[in-house]
């Protein structure tokens, strides 16, 4: 298992402050006139504001022309700022390039799959592997570091910002270059290379490894490797994190006592966009950025992405660098937030391990791209739903300080969901047996068919250790290795409870399909042999656009042909259908008594409400005590600290219901929500309760 490569440090309150939960905001003044400052710094101090991220966006205003830095505005507000209290998240201010250095080396623009270059006019135009942009990137990052190293008011570095949200792929000449080298590295000789990627197929053998282009335009309609394709994401998540380590040791040799860390996007847009696990052993401190999802899954996957950076941070506390206070402005159609919803997403944030709250950002824009997107001060101004919010958040976060929950960590689930960024990247291939199935969303379904049923799960990178769960879900993890298999093997021959899903153990760390049957490596402890896939499509209406099983629930776009079930595996629901189908009465739901543990087979995507029906029956045949511990209405999570103090962070669910809820301990924060004093409280939608238990 990789380990850690830095220790973990959190960023220290300010001279003569004491530690408290951070809560603030991306701030950019120099998108204002300076005289609009003092009243930022005004209503921060009525917010409770205590931190902002600084300089995100500023590469233009401080290197006005090349080499030329103008310092003296950002001193100003610096120097505001830490005389109010409120600490500094510097950037490094790199993420932006401005014009002057575009224009005189257009070369760091980063290059699409068809060859085309792109322009500046928005952000993030930079690539990389890009020696040039290399060079002035950590140039400012030492003058950053140089200029700022004795001030006080600097607790943190935000390195760059959101690597890869527009810069993810690029396909240009640097990046082929260092492709190169990254699978020299990786495969030593080209026979290896050209074994790993399949390449006698379809002709792609390639001599040396100078022949390696990236996966670049192949034409409409046509297939690109997969071999090539997984490891170029692969490559793509290093190349930005290679570039993110040289910027942070400019910076750490410069200022080697204050903290560093970058804004990952752990499930945006719907997946993570690099290995942020890896990545999460480079950061001194874990820092995530969320933006809701609207509708019926706001809160669940809200909660399932949290739980993912807990994982990912080894629960060690980790900082909400953004979410929104309201609207973003970058889907076709942008929901606001319910009222309750800016109070509700942060405690839940907290509640999943943050010790930082804070959003993107600090006064709605009035002009660019994002002048649309909500703020803690809206465009309408301090008298609005939204300001007052903030400031009752504010005041929240205090009493939870007070009350001692800095530094309490998140009690361990009973169940641990694997997530696995290579297998969604591998999923993500056009040519497989059905489009709509990926990865990413298989783990959010049982994570929210679990809650349904009260249960919580704490959502873990395959890498961390689950094996002291109770229980463990692999949910659709379509790459499995030989280590992996052991881990599994063992987790369940020691007592262990596992359910495996469709799609899971299809093939190896290269994507080479495992021969035999599916899932592959996992034979004998699963106790089922796949033969096939059966793709559910409207193409056969009344047929196989669906499976229904035996247990009333129903498959969607893929099941699963089991052939082979091997003695002792008890079939919990068949599928029914046509018999000229061939999937009559084959084997759905099947679970396989394995050592001192169990393993349940899941041959079908059923979905949430499918697999919350099919639970209570694969946990009792598993042997798993902790069916039905709740109505599924209540969401409750809980952060333990070393002294036995706990805090208990119970959720209204629902979507639409007042639930009545027992709470246990003394309330000590609550929002839409009334506590009743005898020991319960009635929470509205988006309402939540926070109580207290010392020993
Ligand atoms: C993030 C980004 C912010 C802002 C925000 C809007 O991706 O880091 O700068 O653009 O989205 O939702």
């Amino acid at each position: 298992m990789k380990q850690h490569t830095r220790p973990y440090r959190w960023p220290a309150p300010l001279p003569g402050h004491t530690p408290h939960i951070w809560y603030g905001a991306d701030y950019n003044p120099d998108q204002w006139p300076e005289s609009v400052w003092d009243d930022d710094i005004r209503l921060m101090r009525q917010a409770g504001v205590n931190i902002v991220s600084l300089a995100i966006f500023s590469w233009a205003a401080i290197e006005t022309d090349d080499g030329v830095f103008d310092f003296d505005w950002l001193d100003r507000v610096i120097a505001k700022l830490y005389d109010a209290g409120i600490a500094v998240d510097l950037a490094s201010a790199t993420a932006s390039p401005p014009m002057w250095l575009t224009r005189k080396h257009p070369e760091i623009l980063w290059t699409d799959e068809r060859g085309e270059t792109v322009w500046p006019g928005a952000r993030q135009h930079w690539r990389p592997t890009s020696p040039v942009f290399r060079r002035y990137a950590l140039r400012l990052c030492e003058a950053m570091a140089e200029h700022y190293k004795d001030n006080p008011a600097i607790v943190a570095w935000h390195v760059n910002n959101e690597y890869g949200c527009h810069n993810h792929f690029d396909y240009s000449d640097d990046a082929m270059r260092a492709f190169q080298r990254w699978c020299r590295h990786r495969y030593g000789t080209i026979d290896a290379l050209n074994k790993a990627w399949g390449n006698m197929f379809w002709a792609q053998r390639l001599n040396s490894f100078d022949e390696i282009i990236p996966p670049r335009f192949v034409g409409e309609g046509n297939f690109t490797n997969p071999g090539r394709l997984l490891d170029f994401k692969r490559f793509s998540s290093d190349a930005l994190k290679s570039f993110f380590i040289a910027e942070r040791d400019t910076l750490a040799r410069i200022t080697p006592d204050i903290p560093l860390t970058t804004n990952f996007m752990v499930s945006a847009p719907g997946a993570s966009l690099l290995d942020y696990d890896d990545w999460g052993r480079e950061v001194d401190f874990v820092a995530n950025d969320h933006y809701f999802t609207p509708g019926d899954a706001h809160i669940d996957e809200l909660a399932y992405s949290a739980s993912l950076v807990d994982g990912i941070a080894r629960k060690r506390p980790w900082f909400l660098m953004e979410q929104s206070t309201s609207a973003v402005n970058w889907r076709p159609v942008n929901p606001r937030k319910e009222p309750g919803q800016l109070i509700r997403d942060s405690l839940l944030h907290l509640a999943m391990g943050a010790d930082a709250i804070c959003f993107f950002q600090w006064r709605q824009s009035n002009a660019g791209a994002e002048k649309f997107h909500s703020s803690m001060v809206p465009i309408a101004g301090e008298h609005t739903q939204v300001f007052r919010d903030v400031c009752t958040l504010g005041s929240m976060l205090g009493a939870l300080t007070d009350e001692g929950l800095l530094g309490s960590t998140v009690r361990q689930a009973p169940a641990a969901i694997i997530y696995d960024a290579d297998s969604q990247w591998a999923s993500e291939h056009t040519a497989t047996p059905n489009q709509k199935v990926r990865h990413w969303t298989e783990p959010l379904d049982w994570f929210s068919a679990l809650a349904d049923h009260g249960i919580n799960a704490d959502v873990l990178p395959v890498r961390a250790p689950w094996d002291g769960y109770d229980t463990v879900i692999v949910p659709c993890v379509y790459l499995f290795s030989e280590e992996m298999a052991h881990r599994l093997r063992s987790f369940v021959k020691r007592g262990g409870h596992a359910i495996v899903t469709y799609y899971s153990a299809i093939a190896d760390e290269q994507d080479h399909l495992f021969p035999g049957g599916w899932p592959g490596l996992l034979h004998d402890v699963a106790g089922v042999r796949v033969e096939e896939h059966c793709p559910l499509t409207d193409l056969y209406p009344g047929a196989l656009d669906h499976l229904d099983l035996s247990n009333g629930t129903t498959a969607h776009d893929l099941a699963d042909v089991i052939t082979g079930v091997e003695d002792g595996t008890r079939v919990l629901a068949t599928f029914t259908a046509p018999e000229h189908t061939g999937m009559n009465g084959l084997p759905a739901i099947t679970v396989h008594p394995y050592g001192e543990g169990a393993l349940a087979y899941v041959g079908g995507k059923l979905g949430k409400d499918g697999i919350a029906t099919s639970l209570p029956e694969i946990l009792d045949a598993l042997g798993i005590a902790y069916t039905r511990t709740g109505t599924g209405d209540l969401l409750r999570v809980v952060r333990t600290h070393s002294d036995g103090t706990t805090f208990e962070f119970t959720f209204n669910r629902s979507r639409d219901m007042t639930v009545d809820a027992e709470l246990h301990g003394e309330p000590v924060a609550a929002s839409y929500a009334e506590t009743t004093g005898d020991g319960t409280a009635s929470l509205k939608p988006n309402g939540v309760v926070v109580t207290a238990h010392r020993p």
